[in-house]
């Protein structure tokens, strides 16, 4: 197994939930000398230092001031969430003293049928009380198999593989235990959380798959793991920051929460947190804002659609991006992927420098597509983008495939894009630096 694929199952194995991705980017850019600032808090930054701010713990933005006046910021954006299952309040549900399921409902736009018959576990935060008006926050992973959503035999349902309709509320409802689970719930978060019960007075708690990361096929080159989309990007782009040398620009790593049910959140692409951020990081190099975003470049990193083996015409005729063929560069007229001329020419020089290949996706003319951060963003901090991402199958499956060759491009492509910066000479002109 190539040793970046390893740090990033490894990676993901930390990560179960928005949170957790969060908490260990934090750990990381501690043990890399980072310090953390708080929003609430004066900044006083410094020539040559290393800073991060966290909201909401489940968003962040990483920036290093360069010795000398920056340019402008060179940013990539990515995603911390995941679609999945959110644990309603009152969760358990005794059915004839045999059973005890958990009432969850659906977070963001997901693949229901492969949630059966997968080992699958809890994890994310709960607010415990701390003394008479504090409260702290606790991050959880019920770190074993703890539920599973059966499917129904095909002797009771001879039609399923006609295509069967998936009700949420009916079908999708894990097992937790037989009758002897029932009550027993919010003990296990209690005692993960290491705190009584009593003093839990908030969660934010998801279904994840305990399937582990893999590498397979006959050359091993794909890989499989829940979180591809987005954290491969995160991984990919949170390594090309670290490794990359200084320029003249302030380097920017953004993961937002929430890109998988609109990003319009107070942490998420579609909040004031970039903006905000960067304002206070241009005053504290003294130089104007508007005139840093002016000569600013960002990537929106989010994985892409790879060709399908068994669904070859749902690509574009010509544009087909492959596993392990490189980052593709996404396209759309109506700007869902805000990929230019400008976005792209820059782009395609980073990986020409970076000797990373290039693919390009494009929907069909006729299917609309999905869409991403990088546009949301820009209604905020407007700035040149380009949208790409690694190519993957099965995206929001709760086990997503793809090329164990292409991390290694985008942390490649990541670190020479973090070592430039992008001067804006205005009447067209524009160059890397
Ligand atoms: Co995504």
């Amino acid at each position: 197994m190539n040793s970046s694929v390893n740090r990033l199952f490894d990676f993901l194995r930390h990560c179960p939930t928005c949170y957790h991705v969060i908490d260990q980017i934090r750990s990381e850019m501690a043990q890399k000398g980072y310090k953390e600032l708080f929003e609430a808090d004066e900044w006083t930054l410094e020539s040559g230092g290393k800073y991060f701010v966290v909201r909401n713990e489940s968003s962040v933005i990483a920036f290093r001031i360069p010795s000398g006046a920056p340019d402008g910021f060179m940013i990539t954006a990515s995603h911390s969430d995941s679609p999945s299952f959110k644990i309603k309040e009152n969760p358990e549900i005794a059915v004839e003293k045999a059973y005890v399921k958990l009432n969850v409902e659906k977070y963001g736009g997901m693949l229901m049928f492969p949630w059966f018959d997968r080992p699958l576990s809890v994890a994310g935060r709960v607010i415990v009380r701390d003394g008479e008006c504090g409260f702290n926050t606790k991050l959880i992973d019920i770190d074993k198999n703890l539920c599973m959503i059966p499917s129904l035999a095909i002797h009771m349902d001879r039609n399923v593989n006609d295509g069967r309709a998936l009700n949420p509320q009916n079908d999708m409802l894990p097992i937790i235990g037989d009758f002897s689970a029932k009550d027993t719930f919010e003990d296990i978060i209690a005692d993960a959380a290491d705190v009584d019960k009593k003093d839990i007075i908030g969660k934010d708690l998801f279904l994840y798959c305990k399937n582990e990361p893999s590498v397979w096929g006959a050359n091993d080159e794909f890989i499989s793991a829940g979180h591809l989309d987005d954290l491969e990007c995160v991984f990919g782009c949170m390594n090309g920051f670290f490794d990359a040398e200084a320029s003249d620009a302030v380097p920017v790593f953004a993961v937002f929460d929430n890109e998988e049910v609109g990003s319009s959140t107070k942490q998420g692409a579609d909040s004031t947190f970039l903006g905000d951020t960067l304002e206070r990081v241009a005053e504290g190099v003294g130089k104007s804002y508007k005139q840093m975003i002016a000569s600013s470049f960002m990537v929106s990193a989010d994985n892409a659609h790879a060709v399908h083996a068994n669904y070859t015409d749902k690509a574009d005729p010509v544009n087909r991006p492959y596993m392990n063929g490189g980052i593709v560069i996404k396209y759309n007229a109506n700007q869902k992927y805000t990929t230019d001329a400008v976005s792209q020419a820059v782009f395609t020089r980073i990986c020409e420098m970076a000797e990373v290949p290039v693919q390009h996706f494009t929907n069909r003319s006729d299917i609309a597509g999905g869409s991403t951060l990088g546009n949301i963003s820009n209604t905020h901090v407007s700035l040149n983008t380009v949208d790409i991402g690694l190519a993957q199958l099965a995206m929001h499956s709760p086990y997503e495939t793809a090329g164990a060759a292409d991390v290694d491009y985008l942390i490649k492509a990541m670190s020479k894009f973090y070592s430039l910066s992008f001067v804006n000479d205005g009447c067209g002109k524009f160059q890397l630096k």
